[in-house]
């Protein structure tokens, strides 16, 4: 009985129809793992619908990479100490991907600006834990869904420049943008995005938002500058918010005049008297 089960699970495990020398593969999901898998291994099946690099020793991800995976549907690159540069290419014209996880990779300081393109699917790209200096360019992913960006714990990006994520999705988009080196954002920094949230929270030295930073956006809906230095908000583009979080700002001493917050419904601040100005504005309405 015993044998005959071994020999079952033996069957079904070949019976998927994939298998590989180097990295697990079941229902079309590879895992290759551990400091045995130094490249991007070149047979890997391109029917694959999930690929995930746990714990390996990759130290490029060369251009073309994924080439080819039409039906790949979510990479994951994980706990990667060796990790260095990621090329063009990379992420590019695969039709049905929509996640992309890139993290704990502290080595990683450098994705090529032409790494994202052409991903009509993607719904979710976190970068997390890598010591890129700037924002992933991802003016060409060109989105046809709502986009989730998570770039968090790098804490090696100083600065968010105009347009930056300007052709990351035809749809509205999520930016949490926290715990990264923020300190400086710049007028226009969100053209050209639907912006439903935008989460800035412990980016302990950014002080300002200047006051066209949100100029040619609409939104942000939710804000979350809680954590933060920024000692006054911007005066233009507050219209659409509905929830402001401010939660330790110790510096956001004053709030502007209440009538640019028309769309405001609930917010946490850092000053019970701020809180009450909110109340009295209520009531008088
Ligand atoms: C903002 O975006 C528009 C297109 O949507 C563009 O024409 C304009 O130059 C952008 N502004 C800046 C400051 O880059
Ligand atoms: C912003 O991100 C922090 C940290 O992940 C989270 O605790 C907080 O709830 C977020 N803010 C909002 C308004 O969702």
């Amino acid at each position: 009985m015993a044998l005959f089960l071994v020999y079952a699970l033996t069957l079904l495990s070949t019976g998927s129809g994939c298998h590989h020398r180097i990295c697990d593969c079941s229902h079309r999901i590879l895992l290759c793992q551990e400091s045995q898998v130094t490249e991007i291994p070149s047979d890997l099946p391109r029917n694959a619908i999930e690929l995930r690099f746990v714990l390996t020793k990759i130290q490029v991800i060369p251009a073309g990479a994924f080439s080819g995976f039409g039906d790949l549907e979510k990479i994951e690159i994980s706990q990667n100490d060796v990790l260095e540069e990621i090329e063009a290419n990379v992420f590019s014209s695969l039709p049905q991907l929509y996640e992309i996880r890139i993290e704990k990779a502290n080595k990683l300081l450098y994705i090529n600006p032409e790494a994202f393109q052409n991903l009509p699917k993607l719904r979710y790209l976190l970068i997390s834990n890598t010591g890129i200096k700037h924002l992933p360019a991802v003016h060409k992913i060109q989105s046809l869904q709502k986009v989730l960006l998570d770039i968090q714990d790098n804490i090696n990006i100083r600065i968010v420049k105009e347009n930056s994520f300007m052709g990351l999705s035809f749809e509205s988009i999520i930016l949490w943008l926290n715990k990264n080196g923020i300190q400086e954002i710049h007028n226009c920094a969100f053209n050209g995005t639907q912006l439903d949230e935008l989460n800035l929270s412990d980016n302990n030295h950014l002080e300002e938002l200047p006051n066209d930073v949100f100029r040619g956006a609409s939104g942000p809906v939710i804000l979350d500058i809680s954590r933060t230095g920024i000692h006054a908000l911007p005066s233009y583009g507050l219209e659409n918010i509905k929830k402001l979080r401010a939660r330790s700002t110790y510096n956001l001493k004053k709030l502007p005049s209440l009538e640019k917050l028309v769309s405001l419904m609930e917010a946490t601040l850092t000053y019970p008297s701020h809180c009450c100005a909110f109340t009295n504005w209520r009531r008088q309405m």
